[in-house]
């Protein structure tokens, strides 16, 4: 297992891994899957390196296994704070650390840069693998956002995460 960053030209692959992610992982992700299986082919190729972040992906045997997106704060006073978000690993390869790999990826890289100060994450109660990978990992429950997802009649709240560095 390798962790990389895709060319514009693998847009493809990304845009299948994340619509897997939206629809085996509802309570884990804010958007629908039905939001997502339409968005057109420039926007899928956009989001990949848009300028305000990009993804680390896992790649195991040329075939794309896990994500994670790294977003960068661009205001003049809030350049030393980055987020991960979309952080996804399929089924058949959890358990491996591969999930550990891209988030620990992930902060390499956002040390990289100048004067970081502060990644955040934030967790959907409702997946506590996850919870429980950041948290081991290093990061810090701060607070929690009340009911900020609802699926099928039910109310999820959203967990705050931060790491300072
Ligand atoms: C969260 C997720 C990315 C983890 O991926 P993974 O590759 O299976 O994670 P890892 O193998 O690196 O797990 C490492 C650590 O996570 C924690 N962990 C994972 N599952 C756990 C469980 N069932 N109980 C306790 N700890 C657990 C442990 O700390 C584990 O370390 P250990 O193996 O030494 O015990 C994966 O489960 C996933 O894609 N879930 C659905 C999508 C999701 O919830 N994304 C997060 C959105 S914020």
């Amino acid at each position: 297992m390798r962790i990389i960053r895709l060319p514009v030209k693998r847009w493809r692959e990304y845009r299948d891994i994340r619509l897997e992610a939206l629809k085996s992982e509802p309570l884990s992700f804010g958007r629908s899957y039905s939001e997502a299986v339409n968005i057109p082919a420039k926007e899928w190729k956009r989001n990949l390196n848009d300028g305000r972040g990009y993804f680390l992906f896992a790649e195991e045997k040329g075939k794309l296994i896990g994500l994670a997106r790294l977003n960068f704060n661009s205001l003049k006073k809030g350049k030393h704070r980055a987020g991960i978000t979309e952080v996804f690993v399929k089924k058949e390869f959890r358990g491996r650390k591969v999930g550990f790999e891209l988030i620990t990826g992930a902060i390499k890289q956002i040390k990289k840069r100048r004067d970081m100060k502060r990644i955040d994450i934030g967790v959907l109660e409702s997946a506590p693998k996850a919870f429980l990978l950041y948290k081991q990992i290093g990061f810090k429950e701060i607070g929690k956002q009340h009911k900020e997802l609802k699926f099928k009649n039910k109310y999820y709240d959203l967990i705050l995460m931060e790491m300072l560095i």
